[in-house]
């Protein structure tokens, strides 16, 4: 979820809206504001997008201060009623709240037996909570306080009271939040970029700080009342890269930008001499450890299998991958000096999160590959190293994941260097020719989107199969499949799928084989073999110099291990095309966030 605050002397309404219009990749299925002004506070609340809120707001509504917030159902499904903001029972105090309350239930049963709960949401209770405790005779300050003393889980929170309009409370505790400073006027909001459009100053809150925000006024406070002193600082965000553009769709423009990012990395990571490097405190504790535990979900899961094959082939340094969600239930046994390189496009999934605050309890060394300078996995790790992919819009990430695949073959690159191991190849050219191969391959898409109307229109699964290091690429690319066109698709180990799922292969059914790797090129093509014999639709994708008459697409050569940079590009377009031929939404795809801030 996202969310937004603003107070000052302009218009609130239009502020909030456009803050959490470019939230919406935080969850898009319901949204509302909450509009204070002398007659009271007003709120609205729909269903759906962003757009649909736009339509119910009263336009003529002009209101100093407000909140609002778009959101990614957790407790109670997508409606109305589960839409924030949340009221109290009286009406006088509203919130908006991103995060999971843990303990809502006992909560609700310790304190709030009478109440009787407007929404199925565990946010209601910190409203209901704050309103119970104002009863009893503190402030709102103080009730909000020892509200926040009470909770157990994650928030980032902005509450109006309606017998104090000048100021609106902020709160937070695990989900990220941050404050952003105005001449006449001061916001709230989840990221930087929500804000842009107001100010570029903002202020870091830290967990379990409180804000008391007024239009001239920012006072942070400890959970203990104490006033706490914070530096702002400049966000250095072009708000027009956050625009289409003349594209369709963000996913496509941020396809097309891979070849320019993969040169920026390069530039990013080149010193005068023209050679790769990396900052010295990074290459110093990647030598110095003796294990490398990669963390991450989703597509950034993928990049760290990825990015494993590169650091114990380059650096010859051994790397475990492992999903955050379930990191810390199925802790492995650790080495004894061991490093944790967290890879998050946003730098705030709350399950990334959750294990580094785990990690550094223990004492242990991180470094954070993420998309976002000054996101809370950047802040929070010892170190960090930015992909410079800029703003990722589309939920599906494209150019996110080659950057990072990037970024880890240039950490792995330079370790091994610096460990005197000779590679053979010169990494910095191998990226330059990548780029222009990524480049060749963005100018292919009419190929690709014959290829998504010849084999995906109709079918309800799909399988990409792969040996090696292309197994890796076919997770991405089922994974891509399946976010935005709702086909089933899985990813498989070519010599895995006929120990089991080979039963699921009909007359007809899809199956893209990668093979970009010599040495298995004759054994994923034997499978592909398996798979046609039972009925199969084959769509074979080779490497130049690796291509039969049979293949259907032939990517340009590249250096071998390098491959998943380019393998890639063909399946995202695959998945784009399909996706757009099912009339699905390309970039917000259904029940899913782009960041997802819960655990
Ligand atoms: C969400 C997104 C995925 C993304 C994952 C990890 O689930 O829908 O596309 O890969 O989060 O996000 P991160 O920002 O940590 O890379």
């Amino acid at each position: 979820c996202g969310i937004t605050g603003y107070i000052g002397n302009q218009d609130s309404k239009e502020i909030l809206l456009k803050g959490l219009e470019k939230l919406e990749y935080r969850g898009y299925d319901s949204a509302g504001i909450a509009l204070s002004n002398d007659s009271g506070v007003h709120i609205f609340k729909e269903k759906g997008r962003i757009a649909d809120l736009r339509s119910a707001v009263d336009g003529e509504l002009f209101a100093q201060a407000g909140i609002g917030h778009t959101r990614w159902a957790t407790h109670g499904v997508p409606s109305r009623s589960n839409a924030h903001p949340h009221q109290s029972t009286s009406a006088r105090f509203t919130l908006v709240h991103n995060g999971v309350i843990e303990n809502y239930t006992l909560l609700q049963q310790k304190y709030l037996q009478d109440v009787s709960f407007q929404s199925d949401t565990d946010s209601e209770v910190i409203v209901q909570l704050v309103e119970k405790f104002v009863g009893e005779g503190i402030d709102a300050e103080e009730a909000i306080r020892k509200t926040l003393a009470l909770l157990e889980g994650s928030y980032a929170i902005a509450i109006i009271d309606t017998e104090n309009t000048d100021t609106i409370f902020v709160a937070k505790n695990k989900s990220p939040l941050l404050v952003g400073v105005g001449d006449g006027f001061n916001v709230v909001a989840s990221d930087a970029m929500a804000m842009i459009q107001v100010t570029d100053t903002y202020i870091e809150l830290m967990d379990q700080e409180m804000v008391v925000l007024q239009k001239d006024e920012v006072t942070i406070k400890n959970l203990a009342g104490e006033v706490v002193n914070r530096d702002s600082y400049k966000a250095e965000i072009d708000a027009s890269d956050i625009e289409k553009g003349t594209y369709p769709h963000y996913m496509l423009k941020e396809i097309d930008e891979q070849p320019l990012v993969m040169r920026k990395i390069i530039q990013a990571y080149q010193n005068e001499k023209g050679e790769l490097e990396i900052a010295e405190d990074i290459l110093n504790v990647v030598k110095e450890c003796d294990r490398i535990y990669i963390v991450a979900c989703g597509t950034s899961y993928h990049a760290g299998l990825v990015g494993k094959q590169f650091i114990e082939s380059m650096a010859k340094i051994p790397v475990e991958v492992h999903v955050a969600s379930e990191f810390s239930y199925n802790m492995p046994l650790l080495s004894e000096k061991p490093l944790f390189i967290f890879i998050s496009q946003s730098g705030e999934t709350a399950d990334s999160r959750a294990v580094l605050v785990q990690v550094k309890e223990k004492g242990y060394k991180a470094l954070t590959i993420t998309n976002v300078p000054g996101s809370t996995l950047s802040r929070e790790a010892d170190f960090t190293m930015l992909l410079h992919a800029g703003p990722e819009i589309a939920v599906a990430s494209t150019k996110a994941y080659t950057a990072q695949i990037a970024v880890l073959a240039i950490l792995a690159n330079v370790t091994a260097k610096s460990r005197g191991l000779n590679l053979g190849f010169e990494l910095i050219h191998e990226l330059g020719i990548i780029a222009n191969a990524m480049e060749t391959l963005c100018d292919s898409k009419e190929e690709y989107e014959k290829i998504a109307s010849e084999f995906l229109p109709f079918t309800r699964n799909c399988f990409f199969i792969g040996r090696s290091i292309d197994y890796f690429v076919c997770l991405e690319g089922a994974l891509k499949l399946k976010e935005i066109s709702y086909i089933q698709a899985e990813g498989f180990a070519g010599g895995e799928l006929k120990h089991g799922t080979i039963a699921l292969i009909e007359d007809g059914t899809p199956v893209i084989a990668l093979a970009t790797q010599e040495n298995v090129n004759w054994s994923i093509r034997g499978n592909v073999k398996e798979v046609v014999a039972r009925g199969a639709n084959p769509c074979i994708i080779s490497m130049a110099g690796l291509e039969t008459d049979e293949d259907r697409f032939v990517l340009p050569a590249v250096n071998e291990l390098l491959t998943p940079l380019i393998s890639v590009i063909p399946l995202q377009l695959i998945a784009y095309y399909a996706s757009l031929h099912r009339g699905c939404d390309v970039d917000k795809p259904r029940n899913l966030a782009k960041s997802v801030t819960v655990e």
